[in-house]
């Protein structure tokens, strides 16, 4: 699918990363079995549709998201589908959801490089705050995300920054085929 998409280098390669980290968190939080194999192929395929969309400016979690469905994984399209924000619904407390993994996950990510949440949500606001109205949308979102990303790490044995000590960056290369 990734090749058939067309899809650029660096956003395979960021598609990696965010991949790695959602499997640490899941592999970590006890995640095993059916929703462990939903999560990585979910965040290997949370932006399918990305590339296309700097031309078509599609919503590109909601056409990945299409896509996954059509093709008859409705789960996997729901993952993708709450990678930029997640579900009005989405559980406030308790365990992380798949979902919420993968939206986690990808906010650790820039480009392919696996950073704070900070200097991934300041890149968001700077990029794409273009309005105030816009801005104000990304900081609540920003907000939204610092707490998840305390639940996401009160269940765990290690803090936020460690994700970069425990995935150190030599597995690119694996990818590129
Ligand atoms: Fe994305």
């Amino acid at each position: 699918m990734i090749s058939d998409m067309g899809m650029l280098d660096h956003i395979v390669a960021h598609s990696h990363q965010v991949c790695r980290v959602s499997l640490l968190l899941a592999d970590h939080l006890g995640i095993i079995g059916i929703h462990r194999e939903l999560i990585g192929a979910a965040a290997i395929l949370h932006d399918i549709t990305k590339t296309r969309s700097f031309h078509t400016h599609e919503n590109h979690a909601e056409t990945g998201a299409q896509m996954l469905s059509d093709l008859g994984y409705p789960e996997v399209a729901a993952i993708i589908g709450q990678h930029v924000r997640l579900n009005r619904n989405a559980p406030a407390a308790g365990t992380p959801t798949d979902a919420q993994i993968v939206n986690y996950a990808d906010k650790r990510v820039l480009h392919d490089k696996i950073v704070p949440l900070n200097d991934r949500m300041g890149y968001i606001l700077e990029k794409y705050g273009s309005t105030e109205e816009r801005k104000n949308q990304l900081l609540i979102l920003w907000n939204e995300t610092q707490l998840l990303e305390e639940r996401i790490f009160a269940e765990l044995p290690f803090c936020p920054d460690a994700i970069i000590k425990l995935l150190p960056d030599d597995k690119l290369g694996d990818f590129h085929q």
